[in-house]
């Protein structure tokens, strides 16, 4: 069972099910590569996995994936030949822990051989400045007279979803350097990626320094990898401390680097390393902590939420030398949703990161102008103009959702589902999110380098897309899907059309702002890109759009004729499922004749565009879809929360504040759509905790350079404070039950 403390979680399980969510639960990370919180001599079944940040790979024709990198921190001991493995039968105790303020991971586990108690303790952690560089400590302490056997290296027997992905393997063996009587044992690999021949290098350094006791070493290798084996005698009770480094490196020059990274880091040793990993952590928590006095639990729980999410945003792009890089929908946690980025990031995760690391926020927006071409190609593969973006994008911006996203629990068979071909949302919500960061930040050059072309291609695509009524004289949007995935190919759903609305609005006034303030660049830009015609139309558009409006009742329709759907209540469709892991959408779903769905929809909506809604609506809206929603979806939870407290009932905000915060602590969430496993950690999530308590209990906001606070805090907390970064200034803001201060730090 999991235990949380300040700044700390552990858990002692050993079932199958805990290893996997501890390897979710306990993950260490940087952006440059997430590693699963599993033991040192992890078997391929438990999911050990390094997962480097932006690299991807297709094995066959099987999804397409991020790459799990070699392990070169792997670690198994035997004692008297007979392998220790936490859980086997001499197992005594077994706990792992993750310290979530500095990032560090920590295992402890003991065993009984034949009376005598042998027991590993490790700490390891993803090094936050030097990103491709893993450190761990790991001590041994044997019972007694015994002889242990260390296998430390480069282990290649880890497990991947859909690959295997690197081939070409090539060991380097190094010659031992002795420095002080100390040993330091340096072993690589390099190899490459299957499909695009990107080139890994993976290092590896064991350093001891109870040299009296080594009986034997060598090194070996295998088609499992590069190990050094020692063989220790112990003559009586006593530690053996291994300090151990890994470095990966993927750029082109990578056994050069990982090497140098190696050897600059056994010259650094241990404590500096430390001292300088946690003095970014520090740093870090300087600007992203958040306080809230009052409430431990949610205190504790929205701290790591914020950890999870800074050991998976790529700060490693920020020099904007190269390619940018997003954050995936499971972040670095694993391969699952195909490493693949989605609308959670500008809608969820974006909102944190514009507020204490904007220049994070600026990469997400770059990472898609990059993108922009594979949109273009998208567009055009359905017979449509401008840009319109991969629902999964991986780092080209090809789509990696396949038309076949779900397989069916009871055939086997791949179903066919149309996120793919229909969540056309997914443009508007880019955009959407570029005017945010604009607002809040200033800075417009975002919009010079390609920011303003992507907006213009993304209204393209909307205006290529949408259809004239006649009968109503007005444009709509037809067979789309929104949020709510349990219901495909619908017609004007609700969210959709006002997001599409959005990016016209934003078009025309960005348009206007760049006419008055730099003429040359948007004329030039309407030019080459052709974009007059469109214009003129969009502005024909905006006049006679169509947003779905409330009903008598206040309640707007999530799509065309959703009312007419069968209303039943959640359990009622809960009962109709003949298997845990059968999907409730597509066509033959049990949620798809009925009123239930699947997240925040016309709510999510409301929540982004409260100042169109007078409260009573927005009440009316959230009583009524409440009751019909599953919240099969990590993103759902927030969406209520931010909407009840725009509503005044904080309180009723706080559960689903909690369930948005707790998620990865309790591990409770749908680990299966049909057969495919959708496990691992839920960065929208953790996002979504932030925006409910910053934006929703202290009702922070930020326009056009200016900070807004209206507190509504719930019952139970007192005080938040957190820090917004903003026009190259810092706030100190400070929000109690009826009071707020915003203090520019100085
Ligand atoms: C949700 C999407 C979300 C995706 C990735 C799906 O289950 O319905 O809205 O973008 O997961 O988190």
């Amino acid at each position: 069972m999991y235990r949380l403390n300040d700044w700390q979680i552990s858990d002692d399980g050993l079932s199958e099910d805990d290893v996997l969510q501890n390897g979710n639960r306990l993950l260490t990370g940087n952006g440059y590569l997430g590693r699963r919180g599993v033991v040192d001599e992890a078997l391929p079944s438990d999911m050990p996995a390094t997962i480097l940040s932006g690299i991807y790979d297709r094995h066959g024709d099987l999804w397409r994936e991020p790459v799990n990198s070699p392990d070169p921190l792997y670690t198994l001991v035997s004692v008297d030949e007979k392998p220790l493995r936490a859980g086997d039968e001499r197992t005594v105790s077994h706990e792992q822990a993750l310290d979530f303020r500095y990032g560090i991971y920590s295992r402890s586990t003991s065993w009984n051989i034949n009376g005598k108690k042998a027991a590993v303790k490790a700490q390891r952690y993803a090094h936050m400045e030097d990103v491709n560089l893993l450190c761990m400590r790991y001590v041994i302490s044997s019972g007694g007279q015994c002889k242990i056997n260390v296998r430390q290296g480069i282990n290649r027997e880890i497990k991947d979803l859909n690959g295997p992905h690197l081939g070409n393997f090539r060991y380097i063996e190094q010659s031992q350097l002795k420095q002080n009587d100390i040993t330091q044992r340096i072993k690589g690999l390099s190899c490459e990626t299957l499909e695009k021949k990107i080139p890994l290098s993976v290092f590896s350094a064991l350093v001891n320094d109870k040299m009296q006791y080594i009986k034997e070493e060598k090194i070996s290798n295998s088609d499992d990898g590069i190990f050094s084996c020692l063989t220790f005698d112990i003559v009586n009770d006593t530690e053996i401390e291994l300090i151990i480094y890994g470095a990966i490196n993927t750029e082109k020059e990578c056994v050069k680097a990982a090497e140098e990274q190696i050897k600059k880091s056994l010259n650094e040793g241990w404590e500096n390393l430390l001292k300088r990993h946690k003095a970014k952590w520090d740093k870090i928590w300087n600007t992203g902590d958040v306080v809230i006095e009052g409430d431990e639990y949610a205190q504790r729980c929205i701290r790591y939420s914020l950890y999870h999410l800074w050991i998976i945003a790529p700060r490693y792009t920020e020099n904007g030398n190269g390619r940018a890089l997003s954050i995936p929908a499971r972040g670095l946690s694993g391969q699952t949703y195909k490493g693949a980025i989605f609308w959670d990031t500008e809608m969820f995760i974006a909102p944190y990161f514009r507020s204490v690391r904007p220049q994070m926020a600026s990469q997400f927006i770059r990472y898609r102008i990059q993108t922009l071409e594979g949109a273009k190609k998208k567009a055009v593969e359905y017979g449509f103009r401008g840009a319109f973006f991969a629902w999964e994008s991986q780092e080209s911006g090809d789509d990696a959702c396949s038309d076949f996203n779900v397989t069916d629990v009871f055939t086997g068979r791949p179903v066919r589902t149309y996120f793919r071909d229909k969540q056309i949302h997914i443009s508007a919500d880019i955009v959407y999110s570029i005017q945010e960061y604009v607002s809040h930040t200033g800075d417009t050059s975002i919009l010079i380098e390609g920011g303003m072309e992507l907006i213009l291609e993304a209204a393209r695509f909307f205006l290529s897309y949408l259809y004239y009524s006649p009968e109503h004289k007005r444009y709509e949007v037809l067979d789309v899907i929104g949020p709510d995935e349990y219901h495909e190919r619908v017609n004007n759903n609700a969210f959709t059309n006002r997001v599409v609305l959005a990016v016209f609005e934003i078009a025309r006034s960005y348009i206007e702002m760049f006419q008055k303030e730099n003429p040359l660049f948007i004329n030039d830009l309407i030019k080459r890109i052709s974009f007059n015609d469109d214009l003129e139309f969009m502005k024909t558009v905006i006049d006679k759009f169509y947003l779905p409006q409330p009903d008598s009742r206040g309640i707007i329709e999530q799509f065309d004729g959703y009312f007419r759907h069968e209303d039943c209540s959640i359990e009622t469709v809960r009962s109709r499922l003949k298997d845990p892991k059968e999907y409730w959408g597509c066509s033959g779903g049990v949620a798809t004749p009925t009123q239930i769905i699947k997240q925040a929809d016309v709510v999510t909506m409301l929540a982004l565009f409260g100042g169109d809604y007078p409260a009573e609506i927005k009440k009316a809206n959230l009583d009524y879809y409440e009751k019909r929603t599953e919240h099969g979806s990590s993103l759902s939870a927030c969406m209520y929360a931010l909407l009840y407290c725009e509503t005044g009932s904080s309180d009723k905000a706080y559960p689903f504040f909690i369930k948005s915060a707790e998620i990865d602590i309790t591990g409770k969430s749908k680990h299966f759509a049909g057969l495919v496993y959708i496990g691992g950690t839920h960065p929208a999530a953790n996002g979504g905790a932030w925006l409910t308590a910053i934006h929703g209990f202290c009702g922070f906001s930020v326009c056009n350079g200016e900070i807004k606070i209206k507190p509504r805090l719930p019952s139970l907390w007192n005080k938040v404070k957190f820090t917004c970064l903003m026009r190259g200034e810092e706030f100190e803001i400070t929000v109690t039950k009826d009071n707020y201060s915003i203090c520019k730090k100085q």
